[in-house]
């Protein structure tokens, strides 16, 4: 047996999710992109902070608010750490942080600069910005997706002069396609923007270095890397950090308040008010050392090998195949078929234990371009196999022989 079929086992019985029966068939979860399985190491770590610690962080001096705030603070210091980032503020998400960054840093440091966008953003990354500009007049320069489904790099070089900020998604959640961000924030910096990543995709699948790459700011999700839903993070360099204005006023982000005014805490908490997600982030925290004890490296070109597979077998059975697969592209298949509906697709697909996800996938720029309005979309993760590949593969023939 080879040696990975060995660590693909050993990884699916760490999911407890794997072992149900969806329709009466084993289940093939495929709909990673949207969001990942928990491992029980993370599911019990909750469960452990809600029956032994719970309380409320850095407020009491009693030992559950100490534990409490020592396992809320622990996952702060351990993405600063899996992320090499200066400053790391928990939000509910990928969407909040980048919302987050567009009211506490975009409102009073844009001054109206344009913001460069790119056709291949989620919803997340296009809307906080269209508000901002409706507020504020900025202009947003939309970088174009070419027929190779990469970005026209020609195009964001001629729309960088005079911007205050890009915001790129690090890999596409339609096409896997990974962006080439080092040479995006290397121009970027040279005209004085800075370079917000959307690191969704991105961060589950690789090993991102915030320092190295020299991003301004990285916004992510626990929920994709095998975390819990409702907790995320905006991650910023200290410059950045700096120029940031509080944005939500309420308990723990401040110092002092009086009827008159108040003062700010000075460290993250100064963006995190109110009572903040703890067990999530004792959850997220369990995730990483999870994926800590994983080679991603090779995971990833594992699951890069399946998503080729299957990208190829597809294209053999008269799909078009959205994305190119290249090294460091995310394993994400998103595929049409000439005449039968994506929706029913994925609909005889469930009925078969397979979840896939259909529809825009919150790309809806994107999915104009290609002149489309939706894919199926199967998105593989660690505990997803060859065997669950083949197995979709068969239920693709065998609903094709049936339907189409
Ligand atoms: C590329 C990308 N950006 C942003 C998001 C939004 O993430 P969340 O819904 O966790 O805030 C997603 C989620 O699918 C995504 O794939």
């Amino acid at each position: 047996m080879p040696t990975y079929w060995v660590i693909e086992l050993a990884i699916q019985d760490d999911f407890p999710i794997l072992q149900r029966l969806v329709n009466g068939h084993r289940l093939i979860y495929l709909d990673n992109a949207a969001t990942t399985q928990k491992p029980a190491i993370v599911i019990d770590a909750m469960n452990d902070y809600y029956t032994k610690h719970n309380a409320n962080v850095h407020r009491a001096v009693h030992t559950l608010a100490g534990e409490a705030t020592d396992g809320y603070e622990a996952c702060r210091d351990a993405l600063k750490t899996w992320f090499r980032a200066e400053r790391c503020i928990l939000t509910s998400g990928t969407t909040e942080a980048i919302n987050l960054a567009a009211h506490a840093w975009g409102h009073s440091q844009l001054k109206g600069r344009p913001i460069v966008l790119t056709e291949m953003e989620h919803h997340s990354d296009i809307v906080p910005w269209q508000m901002l500009a409706e507020t504020f007049g900025n202009e947003l320069r939309y970088v174009p997706v070419k027929s190779d489904l990469t970005l026209d790099m020609e195009a964001f070089e001629a729309s960088i002069e005079g911007a205050g900020l890009v915001c790129v998604v690090h890999t596409s959640n339609v096409l896997g396609v990974r962006n080439p961000i080092e040479e995006i924030i290397r121009i970027a910096h040279n005209h004085g923007a800075k370079v917000l990543l959307d690191a969704a995709q991105g961060a589950p699948h690789c090993q991102i270095n915030m320092a190295e790459l020299g991003a301004d700011m990285m916004a992510l999700s626990a929920h994709k890397m095998c975390g819990p839903t409702g907790i995320g993070c905006l991650l910023v360099n200290e410059e950045t950090f700096q120029e940031m204005q509080p944005f939500m006023g309420g308990g723990d982000m401040i110092e002092t308040v009086t009827l008159e005014g108040s003062t700010y805490q000075t460290n993250e908490h100064r963006f995190e008010a109110g009572t903040p997600r703890i067990a999530e982030a004792i959850g997220w925290n369990a995730a990483l050392t999870y994926l800590g004890t994983l080679d991603l490296e090779q995971q990833h070109g594992r699951l890069l090998e399946i998503a080729r597979h299957v990208a190829q077998e597809l294209r053999s059975m008269g799909m078009t195949v959205y994305g190119r697969h290249d090294d460091d592209d995310s394993s994400v298949v998103s595929f049409l078929h000439p005449t039968l509906h994506s929706e029913d697709f994925a609909h005889l697909l469930d009925a078969r234990g397979v979840a896939v996800r259909t529809g825009h996938h919150c790309a809806q720029p994107l999915l104009n371009r290609l002149g489309i309005t939706g894919t199926v979309r199967a998105s593989f993760y660690i505990y997803n196999t060859m065997q669950d590949a083949e197995e979709f593969l068969m239920h693709v023939r065998n609903i094709l022989e049936r339907f189409a």
